[in-house]
């Protein structure tokens, strides 16, 4: 029988690129929720009924992927209610829910959860210290799944970018060709992660039963460690743009929430588990970039 997947989050970086993925998963089954038909911000609000969208409510499914977040880092300073409504409060709802139709909930996290003075790769048993909203809701997120799943799966991921949506990639290669110089951070230090390899390996692994399989909590990146300053020359050398990276620090780009120094996570145990192989860093920057079109 055809396995089937729902999705939350269709129009995000992870969404878009899980739609464009599932064209060569013709054994999967799986449908795509937006925000209008799953409001994260309203599950299990006070005073608000659960309504939960006609996907959820008729269908089975054998997976939930959690694609949909509060993912804007700064702003979560502020929005600090709102944030953890969507990232946590409402997950620890769905999961809930969908343990009770045995659905297997997997759910994307964040390397901001490595958050420590640690200057070597990070593995899943490392103490998680995250630092700033954005970060401790992406925790908060991870325990709700934890305590209210009977089955799941936790991928922390890092630096995600791809074609569509806001990310360092599309900013830097707009800014190459709009700059003849920038400063780029050097002392940030982490893997970026082609949205495309963590969709493909999401929808592998459900494909090829292991993630019915293994249960608990995953690093996944690309292969390869980076600062952006680095990241940032490799994009415009393959982009063929002329502009002079200068590397600064961070203390010359204040930002509202703090970014941790080193998160670099060690990929052990994913590899381990699951038997896939991940691309390295600039190897997958490079197909990304080869479908940008001027
Ligand atoms: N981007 C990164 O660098 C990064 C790094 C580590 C981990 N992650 C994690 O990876 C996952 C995917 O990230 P991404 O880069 O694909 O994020 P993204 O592009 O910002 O997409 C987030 C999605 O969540 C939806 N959303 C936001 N608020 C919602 C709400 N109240 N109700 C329902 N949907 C809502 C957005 O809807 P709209 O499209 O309508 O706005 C969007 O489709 C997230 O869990 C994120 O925390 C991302």
């Amino acid at each position: 029988m055809r396995k089937s997947v729902l999705v939350s989050g269709s129009n995000g970086q992870l969404g878009k690129a899980l739609q464009e993925a599932s064209l060569h998963f013709p054994d999967l089954k799986i449908d795509f929720l937006d925000r209008y038909q799953l409001d994260l911000s309203q599950i299990g609000t006070k005073g608000v009924e659960i309504a939960w969208p006609n996907e959820l409510l008729g269908t089975h499914y054998d997976y939930y992927i959690h694609a949909a977040a509060y993912t804007a880092v700064d702003q979560a300073e502020k929005d600090v209610k709102l944030c953890f409504q969507v990232n946590a409060m409402s997950v620890k709802h769905l999961a809930q829910y969908l343990s009770l139709k045995n659905t297997k909930f997997i759910y994307i996290s964040s390397d901001y959860v490595y958050h420590s003075l640690q200057n070597t790769p990070f593995t899943e048993k490392d103490l998680p210290q995250p630092k700033g909203v954005y970060a401790r809701s992406k925790l908060a997120g991870e325990e709700a799944v934890k305590q209210n799943s009977s089955d799941y799966l936790i991928f922390r991921t890092s630096w995600v970018y791809g074609e569509h949506g806001k990310n360092f990639v599309k900013t830097m290669d707009r800014l190459g060709k709009e700059r003849e110089e920038i400063n780029v951070v050097f002392d940030q230090i982490g893997s970026p992660t082609w949205v495309y390899d963590l969709a493909n390996m999401l929808l592998t692994i459900i494909d090829n039963g292991k993630a019915g399989e293994a249960k608990g909590i995953f690093n996944y990146s690309n292969e390869g460690i980076c600062s952006w300053y680095d990241f940032a020359l490799s994009i415009m050398q393959f982009r063929g743009h002329s502009t002079k990276i200068t590397p600064v620090r961070t203390t010359s780009f204040p930002l509202p929430a703090p970014r941790p120094p080193f998160s670099a996570m060690d990929k052990s145990h994913f590899k381990e588990v699951f038997g896939l192989d991940i691309p390295h860093w600039r190897a997958a920057l490079q197909k990304c970039l080869n479908r940008f079109h001027d």
